[in-house]
Order: C-alpha cells, then sequence, then structure tokens
C-alpha cells in the first residue's frame, strides 16, 4: 500500500517548548486519518509542517513519496489541499467569489469549480454573502476551496470544530465519500467522537508525542473492560478502599483485569457489603483516548 504522508522524527521546538515531539507519521493512501489530541497536543503544527507553512526544527517529510523541501514544495502543493485552523473566505465576498479566487490562483477550470461546489452542497447557496453562511456553510466552504483543484491529498484541520451533529454527519459522510474515490484524507480534532466514525486510521497525539496510530480495532486492544458492581452498599464498598465512583445501583470500577476482580469481590464480601450483581463493561473508545491522553485538559 503506498504511503501518502511519511515523516521521521518530525519535530517542532518554539522556544525550547517542544510542541511536536519526534512524530513518525504513515499516512495509507485512501484512507480518512483521524489524527486526535487535545487542544495544545500539536495537531496544527504538524499539518502546518506537512504543507510546508512552517520549517520543522528536526526531522523529515516525504509525501507521495518524495522529500518535501523548498524545491519540491511547489510542485507537490497543487495536488495538496488544505483547510487549517479557521475556515477561510472572505465574509464580504460570496462563496462562489471565494472560489472564483481560488479558481484564479490555481488556473482552475469553471467545471472544478462548480464540481467542488455541488460536493460540499453549496450550489444553491453559492451567490449569497459569506457572512450570512452559518458556521456549518463555512466548513464546508473551506473544503470545496481545498477541493477544487481535484487534490491527492486533503489535510483539514479540525472541520467539524463547533458543528451541530448534523453538520458533522455531512461533513463525515463527504470525507468518507472522498476517501472512497481514492483521495486521503487526514482530518484532526480535539474531540474522538466526530473523528471516530469516519476515520479508519487513527493517530493519538498527547503533549507533542504520537501515543498511538493504527486502527480502531487496534485501539480498542488497549481497553481493560470496567467493572459494576451493583449494590444497596455502594459507599460502603468505597470506603473499603475500593477504587472507583458511585453509579446508579452500585459502583463501577475502571480497567479492572480478572485476578483483580475475584479480589475485590472476596474482599467487598468479607466487609459484609450486599452484592447483588457484578458484570464487566466495556470500555468507551473515549474511555480509551482519555486513558492514553492522561486526560490532560480534554473537553
Ligand atoms: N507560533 C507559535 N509560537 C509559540 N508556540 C506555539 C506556536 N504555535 C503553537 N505553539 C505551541 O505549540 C503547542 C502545540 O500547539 P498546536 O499545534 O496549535 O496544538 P493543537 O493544534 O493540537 O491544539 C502549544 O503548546 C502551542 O502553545
Ligand atoms: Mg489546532
Amino acid at each position: 500500500m503506498n504511503t501518502i504522508i511519511h515523516t521521521e522524527n518530525l519535530t517542532k521546538t518554539f522556544k525550547g517548548h517542544v510542541a511536536v515531539d519526534g512524530l513518525n507519521l504513515r499516512v495509507p493512501q485512501g484512507v480518512v486519518y483521524g489524527f486526535l489530541g487535545p487542544n495544545g497536543s500539536g495537531k496544527s503544527t504538524t499539518m502546518k509542517m506537512l504543507l510546508g507553512l512552517t520549517q520543522p526544527t528536526s526531522g523529515d517529510i516525504r509525501l507521495f513519496g518524495r522529500p518535501l523541501t523548498r524545491a519540491s514544495r511547489t510542485k507537490l502543493l497543487p495536488s495538496i489541499g488544505s483547510m487549517i485552523e479557521a475556515p477561510p473566505g472572505y465574509a464580504h465576498l460570496s462563496g462562489r467569489e471565494n472560489l472564483r479566487i481560488v479558481q484564479d490562483m490555481l488556473g482552475l477550470s469553471t467545471e472544478q469549480i462548480d464540481h467542488a461546489l455541488a460536493t460540499v452542497r453549496l450550489t444553491q447557496h453559492q451567490h449569497k454573502l459569506v457572512r450570512t453562511y452559518s458556521l456549518g456553510m463555512k466548513q464546508r466552504l473551506g473544503i470545496a476551496m481545498a477541493l477544487a483543484r481535484d487534490p491527492a491529498l486533503l489535510i483539514l484541520d479540525e472541520p467539524t470544530n463547533g458543528l451541530d451533529p448534523a453538520g458533522i454527519e455531512e461533513i463525515r459522510t463527504l470525507l468518507v465519500r472522498l476517501a472512497g474515490e481514492g483521495i486521503t484524507v487526514m482530518v484532526s480534532s480535539h474531540l474522538l467522537d466526530e473523528i471516530d466514525k469516519m476515520a479508519s486510521v487513527l493517530a493519538i497525539l498527547s503533549q507533542g508525542r504520537m501515543i498511538f496510530q493504527g486502527t480502531r480495532d487496534r485501539l480498542f486492544e488497549h481497553s481493560v473492560p470496567d467493572l459494576v458492581i451493583e449494590t444497596p452498599d455502594a459507599r460502603k464498598a468505597l470506603a473499603e478502599g475500593v477504587t472507583g465512583t458511585l453509579v446508579d445501583g452500585g459502583i463501577r470500577l475502571s480497567g479492572v483485569g480478572k485476578d483483580r476482580t475475584a479480589e475485590i469481590v472476596h474482599r467487598l464480601a468479607t466487609a459484609g457489603v450486599r452484592i447483588h450483581e457484578v458484570r464487566r463493561v466495556a470500555q468507551s473508545l473515549e474511555d480509551v483516548f482519555m486513558d492514553l491522553t492522561g486526560r490532560d485538559g480534554l473537553l
């Protein structure tokens, strides 16, 4: 399988602060690659380096198998569409006029512009001023601006940020469809939920370091089930030195293996805690994510 984005030890330091720390990205062709991490974990900085917008402090980047250098950047960029941080576009112009600017800059055809507008379902609204657009429409216009050049690679920084569930669903459907057409889509978010259902490969950053890269199934292998104990004596159970939280009808303990389950049940029973039911509950992907990122600053 072709690797579209390949980095070796990609690192960026700002005045001694390591924002991106030795990343080895492997983004295969034609997938939605979810680039996840809490705010400040280095997602935007990484994407800017991939686009040549900021220079790495050290490390190498290969795009489409070619090293990214000042010289190669000019040749590579026409096949890369991107949207970094806030959606672009002039508010006092219409959606169509904004795309017209992209068209002139890149020498695109009118068909390409029409197609991009249709792909993000903005054809109907193309003549309205961007300032009247909803946030979702602005994000979609940003994606259209990135798409108009018919890129082989799309790099989108938090395109679902601030959208309602319907808006997120719309972008999800769009990105999955684009990947199905062979376009490689790298998409970042600080919220796992927003990316989970669209990405087939996930990378998780924490404080500039990559703590996971692989499929969703592989991420689940990191999960240890929770234990739920139903008891009318929940507070007493917690007072017995068992670390957990109160839930409806009992307590919930996270990440408990089989040996510890036996030990905990024995301890509680001996202490006179009435146990009505003990069951294992798989962790949600969100929990796995939280465990991996150490809950550092997640919203
Ligand atoms: N231009 C900059 N100058 C100094 N520090 C920066 C700059 N850009 C980003 N940082 C710092 O680098 C870290 C990563 O930021 P960023 O890449 O924006 O994270 P994310 O996109 O995951 O929220 C943060 O600590 C941020 O404050
Ligand atoms: Mg960011």
